[in-house]
């Protein structure tokens, strides 16, 4: 896979790196331009953002993993990340991946065949005082019903 910022990007790129003092601190915000760009951070976008960091693959890898953020694998087009941690546990976050696994057929990690719907359990998304959260795509979804949670997937369709 050939892979490369658009020319808007590369823009976008070379002001983010000029806001930082050295070019490994301008890791996090380069991974998010390379996930805006490419949808997702396969290795080969991964490698690339590391040749133009001057960062070893193994470094940017290391990183992009360690946040729940960071897609590795494509993902579907509505990707719910349910927050899995105390509060939210407590509230129903459980109820609402035993749902989502009932009816669209999807566990953690996993994206329904038709690639509409993915599902991923991360930690604590700072919203802790709403739980149980959802963040759908970039948008957060709180004291969310498995019902609601319906309603709001339905509402994507139109
Ligand atoms: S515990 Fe879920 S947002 Fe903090």
């Amino acid at each position: 896979m050939n892979i490369a910022f658009s020319n808007d990007a590369m823009k976008e790129f070379r002001e983010i790196v000029a806001r930082y003092p050295n070019k490994r601190a301008a890791l996090l915000p380069a991974l998010h331009l390379a996930q805006r760009e490419f949808a997702w951070l396969p290795y080969e976008a991964l490698e690339y953002v590391g040749r133009l960091l001057e960062l070893p693959y193994s470094e940017v890898y290391d990183t992009a993993s360690f946040y729940t953020m960071f897609k590795l694998k494509p993902t579907g087009k509505y990707h719910l990340q349910v927050c899995h941690t105390l509060s939210c546990a407590l509230r129903g976050a459980g109820a609402i991946c035993d749902h989502v696994k009932e009816k669209y057929g999807i566990g953690n990690g996993e994206t329904t065949p038709d690639g509409k719907l993915s599902l991923v359990k991360v930690e604590c998304l700072g919203s802790c005082g709403t739980a149980p959260v959802v963040q759908i795509n970039d948008d957060y979804y709180e004291d969310l019903s498995p019902e609601q949670l319906d309603r709001i997937l339905e509402g994507f369709k139109s």
